[in-house]
């Protein structure tokens, strides 16, 4: 495209840009830079550094301007990576720290119960030992999903039992923390490629929430709570998890931020992993993951898999 002006090989525009950095030069003489996203030939966007140098002829006086761009999009994605990795570390180091706290705890009680031959003691500092230790497992888990440690294992698969798996999961739970667990599936689904896995986290860590958000529902005017797992499969190929929560809801001014990584309203308690988890695993199902909720009257999240054979 020898011959044509940058602001049509760029950018397709008919007329110069704001802030050209040749025009700069041309008046000033003087190198500039700066950096810029373009489209490329293909469709995709590259990010540029881009140098504007002033050239002299015999005279000393300015006669051209060249311009140089390098595309830095990789050098980019390396520093977004680094500063997302360096920034997971300091959140995690956090979250760990507090958890070795609660295990520390756990084992003073467990000792001093010792002592004291006080077996009620003993218990409860157990108690906090297996809640912490599951805690740790937890943000784990979540990390090695978030990172790409874990490879998807895909099987051809109904996905039903493994959402009757949770369910039973679910019911000890729900019992003790008197919500009513409801299930509304099909007795079978046609077989598609899942993680049986990953679909039992993905399930796993919505009903979490949706528990969690009951349980911190401070209304009064419900009579009871419940979370309902529903499942269909729609004819057209779409398998859809939805989980129902007449919990605490979510604010609409929090919106998606429920799915950015460390996003969490439950202080100490959250990681606010999970969500990123879901939608990292249904994203590498080829689906989707939204929500509706209204605040203060509940919560459905409805997971939607496109059916692969
Ligand atoms: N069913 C729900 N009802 C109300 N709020 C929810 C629900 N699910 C998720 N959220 C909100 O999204 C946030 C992020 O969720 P998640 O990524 O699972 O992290 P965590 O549960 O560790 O906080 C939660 O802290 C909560 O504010
Ligand atoms: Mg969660």
């Amino acid at each position: 495209r020898t011959g044509e002006y940058c602001y049509k090989v760029y950018h397709d525009r008919d007329s110069i840009c704001d802030g050209c950095l040749v025009a700069k030069t041309m008046e000033d003489g003087k190198i500039h830079s700066t950096e810029k996203t373009v489209l490329k030939p293909d469709g995709r966007e590259a990010r540029l550094i881009v140098y504007s140098t002033p050239i002299y002829n015999g005279n000393g006086k300015l006669s051209a301007v060249m311009e140089m761009a390098t595309d830095i999009t990789e050098v980019k994605k390396l520093q977004h990576e680094l500063t997302y990795m360096g920034r997971t570390i300091a959140v995690m180091a956090h979250r760990i720290k507090n958890i070795l706290m609660g295990l520390e705890g756990g084992i003073f009680v467990v000792e001093t119960g010792m002592e004291d031959g006080d077996d009620a003691m003993i218990k409860k500092g157990w108690g906090m030992i297996q809640r912490n230790v599951k805690k740790v497992s937890g943000i784990v888990k979540d990390l090695l999903y978030c990172s790409k440690e874990r490879e998807m294992n895909f099987e051809l698969i109904d996905p039903i039992p493994v959402v009757q798996n949770v369910f039973e999961l679910f019911e000890g739970k729900a019992r003790k923390e008197n919500i009513t667990l409801d299930l509304d599936i099909p007795v079978s689904m046609p077989k598609g490629k899942f993680d049986p896995d990953a679909l039992h986290s993905l399930l796993s860590n919505m009903i979490t929430n949706a528990f969690d958000a009951c349980i911190n529902d401070a209304t009064e005017d419900k009579e009871f709570h419940r979370v309902c797992i529903h499942s269909k499969y729609e004819q057209d190929g779409k398998y859809i998890f939805e989980i129902e929560d007449n919990g605490v809801g979510i604010p609409g001014a929090m919106g998606d931020c429920v799915f950015e990584d460390f996003f969490s309203t439950k202080g100490r308690e959250g990681t606010g992993l999970g969500l990123l988890v879901a939608r990292k695993i249904i994203e590498e199902h080829g689906g989707t993951i939204i929500f509706r909720s209204t605040e203060g009257e509940g919560t459905t999240f409805r997971a939607i898999f496109p059916h692969n054979e």
